[in-house]
């Protein structure tokens, strides 16, 4: 089923062509575009009067008194300030759309959950109708923590706006492609992509091929940023080059509107007579940003031993507490296993953090089976897990050449709080109910012998 799209109206920055068209390469650079040619005020930010009678707006994504390594924020040049695409906000009701803290009292978080991909329906639904919120950490009123969801869309949506006043949107595209038509620019995503929206940037998304499936972190806390490399040094892992921020791109259309604004939880529409999308020119360094996964330059264990999957981390949001992060997001993708009388896959173990898995495409190599492509998998704080039997079995009696393993991609989104289970996720999704039985035929091999292994 593939959705036509409107010809998008946008009038787009000129830029360069190649892989780069139509994106500014870099991770927090200090961008600057503009779509029509001397609309970017040189050497100050307001001007008595702007060019072509724009008005000059600041979106400020961090405190204004940030540690300047932090601090973010980015001027725009726009056909209308920000304030006339807002009115008089009335309440609306998203209800698949969930916010922490929501616990349940009829749900069981705790335990060992997966699910299999959450089937398309016959409903038409958009970016909006088809979220679908799986779990909740946290809590959105005072900016910690996270939630997951599983967008189902088949829609574009049309003369339709959404922004998110309570999160920076993380977007990992397991099926089918999307236009992200947002205020500062054209982002295009599809599977073994990312993309990342920014808290409060105001957008439509469309369906450029559909249906679509994908997984969704909602960041609360402070934004994503790059993990340090430490004794890695200046290469490798998530490079910088390699996220894209869109050129400058506005619409100067006016047809009424409705914005959706999601502000504490709650969801409120307010109707307007024009496109918001009229950013003209913009410079600054808090911008949505794409990222290929294939780019991901993994590295790993060369010798012996596996080690912690925080060598994986694409992305880390702190939380205020050193290394213990609101989320990191984590990336098993094809790579060489080498290490030499090891147990390659993932040990046995219970963690501190909640592990929330998805798979993109691909075999996960401590689950065969089971964990299949657009499926999800949780273990929540200190809830036991690893292999089971066959992929203990197989790894510790295979022969440990040099081996590709291939044809795989899954992430994580790990959280220093407990994830809790929707109504949702535990009752109307495909949630696996013999997962569990996955290590009941693990084996006690011990029998006090010396030298047994
Ligand atoms: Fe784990």
């Amino acid at each position: 089923m593939t959705q036509p799209v409107d010809p998008h109206e946008m009038i787009q920055a000129p830029s360069l062509d190649g892989p780069n068209a139509g994106y500014m390469p870099g991770f927090g650079n200090d961008y600057e575009t503009e779509a029509l040619p001397g609309a970017l005020p040189q050497g100050m930010n307001s001007p008595q009067k702007c060019e072509y009678g724009l008005y000059g707006e600041q979106l400020s994504g961090t405190a204004f008194t940030a540690p300047s390594h932090q601090n973010e924020r980015t001027w725009c040049y726009r056909i209308r300030p920000s304030v006339k695409h807002s009115h008089r906000y009335e309440k609306i009701d998203l209800p698949q759309w969930k916010s922490a803290p929501n616990v349940d009292p009829d749900v069981v978080s705790l335990g060992q959950y997966r699910w299999d991909p959450l089937p398309h329906s016959d409903t038409g639904l958009t970016w909006l109708t088809g979220m679908h919120t799986m779990t909740t950490a946290g809590d959105v009123n005072t900016q910690v923590g996270m939630a997951t969801h599983i967008y189902l869309v088949t829609e574009s949506m049309v003369d339709s706006y959404f922004f998110s006043a309570d999160s920076e949107m993380l977007v990992v595209p397991q099926e089918g492609r999307l236009r992200f038509c947002t205020e500062l620019g054209i982002i295009d995503v599809e599977p073994q992509e990312i993309a990342i929206i920014p808290r409060g940037l105001l957008y439509r998304v469309e369906v450029l091929e559909g249906p679509c499936r994908g997984f969704v972190c909602e960041n609360y806390g402070q934004k994503f940023e790059l993990p340090g490399r430490g004794p890695i040094g200046a290469n490798c892992m998530a490079n910088p080059r390699d996220f894209k921020a869109p050129v400058a791109a506005f619409e100067d259309r006016e047809v009424e509107s409705t914005v959706t604004i999601k502000w504490c939880g709650q969801f409120h529409e307010t109707k307007i007579g024009q496109s918001p999308l009229d950013v003209v020119a913009w410079h600054g360094n808090y911008a949505p940003v794409k990222y290929d996964l294939r780019t991901y330059c993994p590295v790993g264990a060369i010798l012996f031993d596996h080690p912690d999957p925080s060598i994986f981390t694409v992305l880390t949001a702190p939380s205020g507490q050193p290394g213990t992060a609101n989320i990191d997001f984590v990336l098993f993708r094809e790579r060489w296993m080498v290490a030499e009388n090891t147990f390659r896959p993932p040990w046995y173990h219970k963690n501190i953090m909640s592990e929330l898995m998805g798979n993109i495409y691909g075999q996960y190599d401590a689950k065969p089976k089971g964990f299949i492509p657009g499926g999800m998998s949780l273990h929540n704080m200190m809830i036991p897990h690893g292999p089971d039997k066959n992929a203990f079995e197989g790894a510790s009696n295979s022969n440990l050449g040099p081996e590709k393993l291939d044809n795989t991609m899954s992430f994580m989104f790990e959280t220093r709080f407990p994830q809790h289970l929707t109504a949702f996720a535990a009752k109307d999704a495909p949630l696996q109910d013999d997962y569990i039985d996955c290590w009941s035929d693990i084996e006690k091999k011990f029998d006090g012998t010396p030298g047994k292994k």
